[in-house]
């Protein structure tokens, strides 16, 4: 089915000049960029954002690093994009990514690991309204 789905590079990948990259492959997939920013969050909005993981313990080092500096956030649509960008991504751990993901070719730390993909419809449908409150500008491939 056609879905969205919330994709953010994290300040490492920023950092890094990673972005390009990181359009790139979703673009040449057959993904379409809905809705993008280049922004600097807030401590609170990065614990909204990773609240289900506020008993972790790397979640205070989790929070520092996604404020350490800018992140883009975007907004991904097409087929089976919730699961299929997750595949693009990779898994979470870098040193378990397989070669050829964004993360198995661009990192090796867990607590820097260059992108954060939603990890299912619901939680896709969360993040979207959560980071782009203001809504998304329509607009329609002619490819799909
Ligand atoms: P992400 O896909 O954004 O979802 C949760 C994030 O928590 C994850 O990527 C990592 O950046 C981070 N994370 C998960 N496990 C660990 C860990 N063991 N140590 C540090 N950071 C972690």
């Amino acid at each position: 089915a056609l879905e969205q789905t919330f994709i953010m590079i994290k300040p490492d990948g920023v950092q890094r000049g990673l972005i390009g990259e990181v359009i790139g492959r979703f673009e040449k997939k057959g993904f379409y960029l809905k809705a993008m920013k280049l922004i600097n969050v807030e401590k609170s909005f990065a614990e909204k954002h990773y609240a289900d993981l506020s008993s972790k313990p790397f979640f205070g080092g989790l929070v520092e690093y996604i404020v350490s500096g800018p992140v883009v956030a975007m907004v991904w649509e097409g087929k089976q994009v919730v699961s299929t960008g997750r595949k693009l991504v990779g898994a979470t751990n870098p040193l378990a990514a397989e070669p050829g993901t964004i993360r198995g070719d661009f990192a090796v730390d867990i607590g820097r690991n260059v992108i954060h993909g939603s990890d299912s419809v619901e939680n896709a449908r969360k993040e979207i309204a959560l980071w782009f409150p203001e809504g998304i500008a329509e607009w329609r491939s002619n490819q799909h």
